[in-house]
This record gives C-alpha cells, sequence and structure tokens, in this order.
C-alpha cells in the first residue's frame, strides 16, 4: 500500500517538475512534497498505524524516496541556472547605448604655460628649480640691489609675516639662492607662486605665478636674451612669435626692459593696417608679458661672481598673463573658478 503511494507520490511529482519554468515554481514544488508539512511527511506520521515488525522496511522505502526525489530537484535547479544563463548570454547587446563614462582629468592652463615654458628651457640646458614663497628681506630685497629705503621696496612690499619675513611678491629671490649655491655658469628657469597686494580684477590677483629665468657665464649678453625669449614664445604661442623690448627699470637689472610679443590673436603688424581694433592687443599688436634685463654688476658682486668676467640676464614674466593670451581668455579669475566647462574648452 505504502509502495503504491509512493509511486503515485512520485508520478505527481515529477510531472510537476517537469512543468516548473522558474525557480519559483521548483520552490513551491519543493515545499508540497518535502516540504516540513509536505507529503512525505505525512506519509512518515502513517508508519506509526502500522505493525511495528513492518515500520523499518517503511521507514527505508520512504528515506530512498526522499533521496531520489531530493536528486531531482537538485539536478531540475542546476539545468534551470543553466538556462537562464545562456538567455543572458545570447542576449542582444545595444551598442548605440551611451557607455558609462570616467571623467578625464586635464592638465589646469596655468600648468600647461609652465610646463611648456620650462621644456622649451630644459632643451636648451637650463635646469628647472624651485624656491621658497616665504623669503627674507634679504633675497627678496637686499641682495637684489634694493637698498632699505629704495623706492622700488614699495611696489613689492605686499605680505609680511614677520617685520622682516614675506610672501614673495615675484620669483626674483631664486636668482640669488641660485648663484649664492652655484658658480657660473649658471642657467636656471624657476616657475612659481607669488603674492601682491593687488585689488583682484580682470587682470590681477593677489596671488599668481611666475616664471623666472637667469644665466650667467661668460659673454652673456642681451642679444642671447632676445633669442631664448623668441623661441619661447613661438614654443608658447605659436611659430610667427616676435619678440621686443622696451627701456625700463628694475633695481637688479640694468639695462632693464619690459618684453612683449606680437599679439596671438591678430598676428600683431600683419592686422595693423586694419581700423578694426584687436579685443587682446587694442591694436597695439603687442602684449606685454614682464620685465627682463641682464643681471646688476652690483648683484654680481654681492654673489662674488667677477662682473669683469661674468656677465648675465633675467627675467620675470607672469603666467597668468601668458595663460590669458595663450588662450584667448578675458578674464584672469576664470582660471581660478574651477569650472570644469570652462577648464575642459581649453583641455
Ligand atoms: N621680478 C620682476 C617683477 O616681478 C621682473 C624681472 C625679473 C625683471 C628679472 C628683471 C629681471 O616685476
Amino acid at each position: 500500500m505504502l509502495t503504491g503511494k509512493l509511486d503515485d507520490l512520485r508520478a505527481r511529482f515529477h510531472a510537476a517538475l517537469a512543468a516548473a519554468e522558474d525557480a519559483e515554481t521548483l520552490e513551491t514544488v519543493r515545499v508540497t512534497f518535502l516540504g516540513r508539512s509536505g507529503e512525505i511527511t505525512s506519509l512518515r506520521r502513517s508508519i506509526g498505524r502500522l505493525p511495528p515488525s513492518d515500520r523499518p522496511a517503511a521507514g527505508k522505502v520512504i528515506n530512498e524516496a526522499v533521496e531520489e526525489l531530493e536528486r531531482a530537484l537538485e539536478e531540475a535547479r542546476t539545468r534551470m541556472e543553466a538556462r537562464a544563463f545562456d538567455a543572458q548570454l545570447s542576449a542582444r547587446i545595444d551598442v548605440t547605448f551611451p557607455a558609462v563614462e570616467t571623467p578625464r582629468g586635464s592638465i589646469h592652463p596655468v600648468r600647461r604655460v609652465i610646463a611648456d615654458a620650462c621644456r622649451y628651457f630644459q632643451r636648451h640646458g637650463f635646469a628647472v628649480v624651485l624656491g621658497p614663497e616665504i623669503e627674507p628681506e634679504y633675497y627678496n630685497f637686499d641682495a637684489l640691489n634694493i637698498p632699505p629705503d629704495h623706492p622700488a621696496r614699495e611696489g613689492f612690499d605686499s605680505f609680511f609675516l614677520t617685520d622682516t619675513l614675506l610672501l614673495r611678491p615675484h620669483t626674483s629671490p631664486m636668482q640669488i639662492r641660485t648663484m649664492q649655491q652655484h658658480r657660473p655658469p649658471v642657467a636656471v628657469v624657476v616657475p612659481g607662486t607669488c603674492y601682491r597686494r593687488d585689488a583682484v580684477d580682470a587682470r590681477h590677483l593677489f596671488q599668481f605665478h611666475q616664471i623666472e629665468g637667469l644665466l650667467v657665464g661668460e659673454n652673456v649678453t642681451m642679444g642671447h636674451l632676445k633669442g631664448m625669449l623668441t623661441g619661447m614664445c613661438r614654443e608658447v604661442f605659436g611659430p610667427d612669435q616676435q619678440v621686443r623690448f622696451r627701456p625700463s627699470f628694475f633695481p637688479f637689472t640694468e639695462p632693464s626692459a619690459e618684453v612683449d610679443t606680437t599679439c596671438p590673436l591678430c598676428g600683431g603688424e600683419r592686422n595693423q593696417a586694419d581700423a578694426k581694433r584687436c579685443r587682446m592687443c587694442g591694436g597695439s599688436g603687442w602684449i606685454e608679458l614682464g620685465g627682463s634685463g641682464m643681471v646688476h654688476p652690483n648683484v654680481l658682486r654681492t654673489m662674488e661672481y667677477d662682473p669683469g668676467v661674468y656677465s648675465g640676464w633675467a627675467f620675470g614674466f607672469g603666467v597668468e598673463r601668458m595663460a590669458l593670451v595663450r588662450y584667448d581668455v578675458d578674464d584672469i579669475r576664470r582660471f581660478y573658478e574651477n569650472d570644469p566647462g570652462f577648464l575642459y574648452q581649453l583641455a
């Protein structure tokens, strides 16, 4: 009788199993037949009503049936998983679906100008060196031929931290540190942050960057300066750049000159005939980059370089100014607003 019931149960179990198409139905089949209050459990309970001598055999038959059902259930489960996986593999992939893109950073325009200028000088044998942003007066003034009562201090006396320490207003102190540490010849460029007490507007920031250059050796002339600066401008702005010197004054150079380069936007003179004024250079055809000159003999003497043997030149350019010109940007503050839309345009 028990065998008959088991056969019937088996048949119904396999039919249900064959009909099951998903994991949920499979679980229902398991609960119905093998669950704690399922059909097998009630069969087991019925063993108690058999004569004691028949009970062990009945128990054995049921256990064998349970093993068989569980195995079948497990196989069905494996088959179903394999089928689901196959379906996933053969699913169509929409190649037109927009990819998940990781945003890529880019080099900041100011850094890019610094990198390009430094690369140019490095190719010509200059070392790139960095200096402290806090300087004693000695490096910022005295050694640069600016004595304590000299009016030239005023333009540079921005942010004092103590009576004698200040945030450097230019990178020129590194001229002194370089010459102090090395005997001639020396050839360095110095990119770095500078600080001045300037009201912020479209052309000024109180924190900005300069790139300084210094070459001292025998027979160094202003001609070398002009050649190197022309080359650097071509590297940073384009192949047709020219450079011009306008007489100027700096205590640490003699003679001194302001340096201009041809306006990269209007191409300088080529547009001069036009009545239209260029928004970059205002029609002058030239853009001012910074100061320069031949290292003052007093500076050489302070460094114990013999001015009778050695001569040199130096320059200091504003990096943001170069970036404004190179990228045709109208407001210097744009560089520091951290607006990715703006920065990616220039990347
Ligand atoms: N340090 C000067 C400035 O910031 C520029 C300069 C550098 C001039 C080197 C001459 C030589 O204005």
